[in-house]
Order: structure tokens, then C-alpha cells, then sequence
């Protein structure tokens, strides 16, 4: 079997707080607890050892947002970020949610392209927000 296919993307439970808590450095285990009872945080599994995350906001509490995603170093580009983010719209769209969105910083052509290369299109910038003025680029996909 491919790892693709031995690839297994759930929601995280509290089994995988630790894991979350040392890969995801932009907010704190209290948040990250929160957003798991809350289903908003997707991981994919290889042979139980967690390999990808996805952190899920919304924004004004209604509009779906990619905080933040990521597969480990070693197992990009085999298709694991494409199933995080199927499994995604799929829960997204079964409670009525016809658009996603999500960002990168201005400076990281790559993070870019991908966000394109699976569909989303630009919608605007926030010039910037983040540390070092550096500015943010926003992506919308539509769901339906
Ligand atoms: C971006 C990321 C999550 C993609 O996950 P992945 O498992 O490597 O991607 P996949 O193998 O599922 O590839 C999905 C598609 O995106 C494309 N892709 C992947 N990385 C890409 C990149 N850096 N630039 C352009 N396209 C890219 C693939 O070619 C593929 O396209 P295809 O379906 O037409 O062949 C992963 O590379 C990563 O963790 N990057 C570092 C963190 C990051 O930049 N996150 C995104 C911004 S928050």
C-alpha cells in the first residue's frame, strides 16, 4: 500500500494534545485544547504517528478560515496536505459552508502557489500584520 493510502486524516483528539502543542508554536495549549473539543483541529496519521495539521478559525465566528497548515518535511508532496484538505471541505460543506478561506505571508512565493495550485484564488492583502511589517495575502475557494 502507498503512504497515501495508509494515510489516515481525523479530527484530533486529546491523544495528540502534546504533538499539537510542540508543532504548532502560534498559540498556546490552552487554545489548541479548546479547538479540539471544538473540531477544529484536523490531523493526518501515518501508522498512528501524526505527519500533517491543519488549524481551522472562523472568521467573525461564521466564515471558514486555514490558521494554519503543514505536513511534516519528510512526506510532502504525496499528497497528504490534498487529503487534509479534502477532508476539510468535506466537513465544511456537510454543515453548509459554501466558501473557505486562508493566507500566507507576502514574502513565501511557495506557500503561495500551493494555496493556487489546490484551487484557491487571491482576495486581498493586509498590509503589515505581521512581525517586521511584513504583509499577509488572503485566498478564497469556493466550496460548491
Ligand atoms: C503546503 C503543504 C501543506 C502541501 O502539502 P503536501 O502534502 O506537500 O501537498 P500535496 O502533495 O498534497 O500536493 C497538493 C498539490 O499542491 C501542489 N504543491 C505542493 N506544494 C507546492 C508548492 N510549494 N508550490 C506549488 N504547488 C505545490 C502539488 O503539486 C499538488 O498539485 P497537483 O495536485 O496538481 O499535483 C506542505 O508542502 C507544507 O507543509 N509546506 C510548508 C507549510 C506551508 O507552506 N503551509 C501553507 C501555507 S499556511
Amino acid at each position: 500500500m502507498s503512504v497515501i493510502e495508509r494515510v489516515i486524516v481525523r479530527f484530533a483528539g486529546p491523544e495528540v494534545l502534546e504533538w499539537c502543542v510542540v508543532e504548532d508554536v502560534q498559540v498556546t495549549e490552552q487554545v489548541i485544547r479548546h479547538k479540539i473539543i471544538n473540531d477544529e483541529i484536523i490531523i493526518a496519521e501515518l501508522d498512528g504517528q501524526p505527519i500533517g495539521y491543519l488549524r481551522i478559525e472562523y472568521l467573525w465566528s461564521n466564515i471558514p478560515y486555514i490558521g494554519v497548515i503543514f505536513v511534516v518535511d519528510d512526506y510532502r508532496d504525496e499528497g497528504v496536505g490534498s487529503k487534509i484538505l479534502i477532508f476539510l471541505e468535506d466537513y465544511l460543506r456537510s454543515r453548509g459552508y459554501d466558501v473557505l478561506y486562508s493566507s500566507s505571508q507576502v514574502n513565501e512565493p511557495e506557500a503561495q502557489a500551493w494555496h493556487r495550485s489546490v484551487g484557491f484564488v487571491e482576495s486581498g492583502i493586509i498590509s503589515g500584520i505581521n512581525e517586521g511589517g511584513i504583509g499577509e495575502v488572503f485566498f478564497r475557494k469556493s466550496l460548491t
